[in-house]
């Protein structure tokens, strides 16, 4: 008679299908027909068309599905846009009680999505039923929360307004539900096209929203492919365009929402490193690459798609992970007992296929189980790459399927350096059984998310979203409430009609300096004659402009006040690479950074009167002139108060450990400084940028420069290390477009020009703070650090087991 454990080794599988009857019956209740979701009702597509969506794991036909237009598109948004008065008004609480409705709804339905994504998606049942469905009511719980503390915790603002939402289909309703819950938690209304492969749960949702008394048009679910999505991010009347896609999708939207003043959030691919250190527990980091890559065929933006192993254990993680492939099972999708499903469209196979054939023939190693796949649907077999260059394509580009590749490193820096080597920055891993290593590497890696010991953790509170050309914004956590809100208006106007102190040009300078503030009211002197040409500053030194040309700055009445360096592209590049240079900055203490703005507005206090009088000169403005200095030192002086202020947080996630939200910097910010109060506008932009470690490569005012170019004799005698301030003047359109185009810049912040910025910002989708339409002066400084800064989430699950040890 055989050993028990032998019996457990050979026992085959039965098959323990999910039953699909309830989800077919829906189908059937629609005629496996469906239309447009458009202001509270169900609404026949302009001219009749519709696709078909098909079930990947058997190549049927489940449904027609309606194929919007931009007039259908057009509606949607009309009625987006009447509804959002009255649900922006509503009230936090109001919404609350919807979002915890649509919660319950979703946990009441959770069968039939689960089903009902399984069969659209081919992803096996035991995710949707287990992960997707459960995180979908989490996050409207979630929100649900956010909606009612939203006056308390966001005030002065309000609704970014209507919301145009294109999203992919490895997640289907969890990305609807990602997207959905803030806007309507922050009162704005919806337009959302789901992805043309798996549109039915997000029509399913429709109906609960409607079974919820969702009010009309503040959602509406229009379904299409490609082109609808194109009518939705270029309607001229959504307020905020929300993505989650291909790279390549995100940056044709940045081209295409240009100057149009809407808000963007992107949230796009990856190729996220998976590192494992000498010391990990090789059978979790298994059980992990299982997690990282077979999860979802591997169709995940976040899954852990690049192994960085320590060449002293890469042949035994190989020999593990081979022989925990073979155990993998692919088939059926409704199979409760089933791994890996279906690959979710015949193109996305096609393109594995393609990719990995590319892979073996640039002379990679690919190792597949011997287990067949199924062959009557679009299947493919978890695959593992060896012996590739980091510059292979597999290593680079992102397959979106069950494919892993694995490369060896020698040392720490190594394994950082071969996982920054990305265009991408969405997450990462870190395996190792040493803490202090795990969190030494966690801030070095440039990537919005780096799990420890764990992999593809997702949850509500914390906010998911990525570096570099993974895209901007965040999904989840208080963060992720920003994408949805904006300035309150009224809040952003400051103080006005100060007797005596308004003057040209000053307005929202006055709530920066309190009446009870002694201020000299004879006006300045001129001091105008030239005196010298200012050069530009670049790395610390006075640098001559490559150009060798200077330009004339003159008076209001055309006397000529001086000149300045006549700028360029050469200028600009020096003065990036002097940026990163002193990159060494941002890990300064902030107590180190505070310092040293303390001692630049000291510095400028002392030469408070030769600014003023400059001031004066350029603007034609003696009296606002003081104000103006005035303003700009409590500037410094409130920037160096939040260097060390602006904390991160710890998130609440449903796990045993902690998820620490890190305000890191985002690296070298351009900076398109405003023609309006000279000096402030300089001050107000370099000094938030650098509080939280940033450097910074200014353009100032083309108009005023001087201010900007005498203050770098203050930044020379204020101990601020060379390269953490650039200043570069010009002609400022010119220098922008130079600025945005560089693939160095990881953000530019603007008063002008914003068209062609972030049209061309979206060659590396650097963020853009677009302050064209906002009066920057009156900004809170809360609304500056958080552009400063993109959050990193880490997650350090708690991992000791106590058994039998410490009771507590
Ligand atoms: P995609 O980016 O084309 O599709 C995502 C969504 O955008 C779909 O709803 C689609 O209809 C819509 N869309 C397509 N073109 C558009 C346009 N010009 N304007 C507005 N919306 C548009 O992605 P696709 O073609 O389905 O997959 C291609 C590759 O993209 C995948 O192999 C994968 O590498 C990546 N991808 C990444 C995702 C992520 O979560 N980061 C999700 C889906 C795909």
């Amino acid at each position: 008679m055989p050993a028990i454990a032998e019996l457990f080794e050979s026992l085959e599988y039965g098959p323990a299908p999910e039953a699909s009857a309830e989800a077919q019956a829906w189908l059937e209740g629609h005629a496996r027909s469906f239309k447009l979701f458009i202001g509270g009702e169900w609404v026949e597509p302009e001219g009749g068309s519709r696709f078909e969506t098909v079930n990947p794991a058997t190549k049927k036909t489940l449904a027609q599905i309606a194929q919007a237009s931009s007039a259908d598109v057009d509606k949607a948004v009309q009625a987006a846009r009447a509804a959002l008065p009255a649900w922006s008004a509503l009230g936090g609480f109001e919404r609350a009680k919807f979002l915890y409705a649509l919660a319950r709804l979703v946990q009441k339905h959770s069968r039939l999505f689960a089903v009902l994504e399984t069969m659209d998606n081919g992803k096996p049942i035991r995710e949707t039923r287990d992960i997707d469905i459960p995180l979908v009511a989490r996050h409207f719980y979630h929100h649900a929360g956010w909606a009612q503390l939203l006056e308390t915790e966001f005030p002065n603002m309000q609704a970014a307004g209507v919301v145009g939402q294109v999203i992919p289909w490895n997640f289907p309703l969890l990305m609807l539900a990602w997207k959905v819950a803030p806007a309507l938690a922050s009162g704005c209304t919806v337009v959302l096209k789901p992805a043309e492969y798996t549109p039915l749960t997000a029509l399913l949702f429709a109906e609960i929203a409607l079974e919820a008394g969702l009010p009309a048009g503040v959602l509406n679910i229009v379904t299409g492919d490609g082109e609808t999505g194109k009518a939705i991010v270029a309607h001229g009347d959504a307020d905020k365009i929300a993505f989650t896609g291909s790279t390549e999708v995100g940056k044709s939207i940045r081209r295409v929402t240009a100057g149009s003043g809407k808000k963007l959030s992107l949230e796009l691919g990856g190729k996220s490193p998976f590192i494992v250190f000498e010391d990990a527990d090789v059978d979790s980091v298994v059980e992990g690459v299982v997690d990282a890559i077979w999860f979802n065929q591997g169709q995940v933006c976040c899954a852990g798609s690049k192994i960085l192993v320590h060449e002293s254990i890469h042949d035994v993680l190989e020999t593990k992970l081979r022989a925990r492939m073979d155990t993998l099972r692919v088939g059926d999708p409704l199979d409760k007992a089933v791994d890996v499903g279906a690959i979710v469209d015949k193109s996305q196979l096609e393109r594995i296929t393609r990719l990995v054939q590319q892979g073996v023939e640039e002379g990679g190693t690919l190792w597949q189980p011997s287990s067949a796949c199924p062959t009557d649907g679009y299947f493919y077999p978890p695959s593992l790459f060896t012996n590739v260059s980091p510059s292979s394509t597999v290593v680079q580009e992102e397959i979106f399927g069950p494919v892993v590749v694995m490369l060896p490193f020698r040392t720490p820096d190594e394994a950082v350096g071969l996982a920054n080597n990305t265009v991408y920055g969405l997450a990462s891993s870190v395996w190792t059984e040493n803490i202090n290593l795990a969190l030494e590497i966690a801030p070095r890696i440039k990537a919005g998310i780096v799990w420890v010991n764990s992999t593809n953790l997702m949850d509500a509170a914390a906010g998911f979203g990525g570096y570099k050309e993974s895209g901007y914004g965040r999904e989840g956590g208080r963060e992720g409430m920003y994408e949805y809100l904006k300035e309150a208006k009224g809040s952003a106007d400051g103080a006005h009609g100060r007797d005596g102190r308004k003057a040209k040009g000053t307005a929202g300078l006055e709530e920066r300096v309190p009446e009870a503030v002694p201020l000299e009211t004879t006006p300045v002197q001129s001091v105008s004659g030239i005196d010298r040409t200012a050069k530009l500053f670049v790395g610390g030194k006075q640098a001559r402009p490559d150009s060798g040309y200077s330009r004339p700055v003159r008076a209001p009445d055309g006397t000529l006040l001086g000149e300045v360096g006549d700028g360029n592209r050469k200028d600009i590049r020096n003065a990036v690479e002097a940026a990163h240079a002193a990159s060494g900055w941002g890990k300064a203490t902030a107590h180190n950074r505070a310092q040293v703005l303390y001692y630049i507005a000291e510095n400028l206090s002392v030469r408070g009167d030769e600014f003023a009088r400059r001031i004066a000169d350029m603007t034609g403005d003696g009296t606002g002139s003081r104000l103006e200095v005035e303003a700009s030192i409590r500037t410094l002086f409130t920037y160096a108060a939040w260097a060390d202020k602006f904390d991160g947080a710890v998130h609440s996630v449903p796990m045993r450990g902690v998820t620490l939200a890190m305000n890191e910097p985002m690296g070298v910010i351009g900076l398109i400084c405003p023609s309006e109060s000279p000096l402030l506008g300089f001050v107000q932009f370099i000094a938030p940028a650098i509080a939280v470690g940033n450097t910074v490569v200014a353009v100032p005012s083309s108009l005023h420069p001087l201010a900007a170019t005498d203050f770098y004799s203050v930044l020379e005698t204020s101990d601020v290390p060379g390269g953490v301030v650039n200043i570069v003047t010009g002609d400022s359109a010119a220098l922008s477009k130079t600025l945005s185009e560089h693939l160095d810049v990881n953000a530019i912040w603007f008063a002008a020009h914003g068209a062609s910025i972030e049209a061309a910002s979206a060659g590396n989708l650097k963020r853009v703070f677009n302050l064209e339409e906002k009066d920057w002066r009156t900004l809170e400084p809360k609304v500056w650090l958080r552009e400063a800064t993109q959050v990193k989430n880490i997650w350090i699950p708690y991992g000791e087991s106590l058994e039998g040890g410490a009771k507590y």
